[in-house]
């Protein structure tokens, strides 16, 4: 069995974690931290998790941390940073669902999240957690740096498109229109997501720069070897969780004639989580709901050439806790499908 912690146990991530690993076959919950419920049996906490979960909340410092194998962060940014060291140093493998270890330029990192990069030799190691993308360097990690939700539906969005060896589409002018539910702001206590705030209405955020822009240029630009631009404008919608994201990208002159429903296809054939749905097709964030599942539907409005993506996924799992035990089965061996075969919870 593979011993387990999970540093922040008390977020949504974190209740994900603990949702998706207590039911996992190969795994042996070991630690769960907050400094906050320190002594707290979580299935207190979160009564979803009687019956499943015996353990309790201890503070980070109690916490047997390097007596496991794999440690979870589902902290805020700036925590996993300064304790990865250790870790490693005892052997433990690290997944960070922050950004410590996602962006590789630490001047980019400070710019956009505000603090000085504490590790930039780690840094240079983490391997970006997106197996659809990196699964041969997962396999080797001792460090990931799991990408953010966002991210993660706007790379595999457009990573077919990107991953041929001639540009399809104008790589210089790619949008993303992305919707999210409350969920991805996490469950501390902020006036944006009181109910009276957040449902019942719909906005847009960060449209001069959000965070989750510099990293998915990055990751990109890893995909396609070359530069891209990318316009990406986030929405909050009174939804719990979800992210629903419509992409676009121009078809080339030359590229007119390519079968690009084929081309997603053939791209994600052996993808136990992508779904790439028949011609034609409108996915619904509720068709992903609590599932590791990402949809996806390739449209060509009027036959002309704006290439229209629609992408779903649930912003907790595959945008996050799935993601990450889908890294953790790629790092010890394990079938990658193990935990993670849920069926989406609908209505
Ligand atoms: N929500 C999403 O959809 C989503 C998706 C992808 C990635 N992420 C990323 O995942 C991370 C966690 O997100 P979340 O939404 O689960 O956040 P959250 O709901 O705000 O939970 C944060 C957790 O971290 C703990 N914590 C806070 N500061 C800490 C510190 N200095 N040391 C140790 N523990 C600390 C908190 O517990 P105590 O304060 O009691 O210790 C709490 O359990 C964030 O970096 C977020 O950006 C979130």
């Amino acid at each position: 069995m593979i011993k387990v912690g999970i540093v922040g146990g008390t977020g949504y991530t974190g209740v994900e974690l603990l949702r998706l690993l207590a039911a996992h076959p190969q795994v042996q919950l070991t630690a769960i931290t907050s400094r906050k419920e320190d002594g707290m049996p979580v299935a207190d906490m979160f009564p979803s998790l009687r019956g499943y979960v015996s353990l309790a909340f201890s503070t980070p410092e109690k916490a047997k941390l390097t007596e496991c194998d794999v440690v979870f962060f589902a902290t805020p940014h700036g925590v996993a940073m300064a304790q990865a060291r250790e870790l490693l140093a005892a052997g433990v493998k690290v997944i960070d669902l922050a950004a410590d270890f996602r962006i590789k330029d630490t001047a980019v990192f400070e710019k956009w999240y505000g603090m000085p990069h504490s590790c930039p030799d780690l840094l240079d190691e983490a391997v970006y957690g997106l197996p659809e993308v990196n699964r041969e360097a997962i396999r080797n990690a001792r460090l990931i740096g799991l990408p953010g939700c966002y991210p993660t539906s706007m790379q595999l969005g457009f990573a077919p498109l990107l991953a041929q060896g001639k540009a399809l589409v104008n790589e210089s002018a790619l949008i993303a229109d992305c919707k999210s539910g409350v969920s991805g702001a996490g469950r501390k206590a902020e006036v944006h997501t009181l109910l009276a705030e957040a449902s019942d209405n719909f906005k847009a955020y960060g449209v001069k720069g959000h965070r989750h822009l510099p990293e998915t240029t990055q990751g990109l630009q890893a995909i396609a070897g070359r530069k891209i631009g990318l316009t990406f404008v986030p929405h909050l919608v009174p939804m719990i969780r979800g992210i629903h994201s419509t992409l676009y990208a121009t078809i080339l002159p030359e590229a007119r004639n390519t079968d690009f429903q084929a081309l997603y296809e053939q791209h994600f054939r052996n993808e136990p989580f992508v779904d790439v749905m028949p011609p034609g097709s409108h996915p619904e964030t509720r068709s992903v709901r609590a599932s590791n599942k990402l949809r996806i539907a390739v449209h060509r409005p009027e036959g002309g050439d704006l290439l229209v993506i629609l992408v779903v996924e649930d912003n907790l799992v595959k945008g996050a806790a799935g993601q990450g035990v889908q890294c953790m089965n790629i790092m010890f061996g394990l079938d990658e499908t193990a935990g993670l075969k849920q069926v989406p919870v609908l209505p």
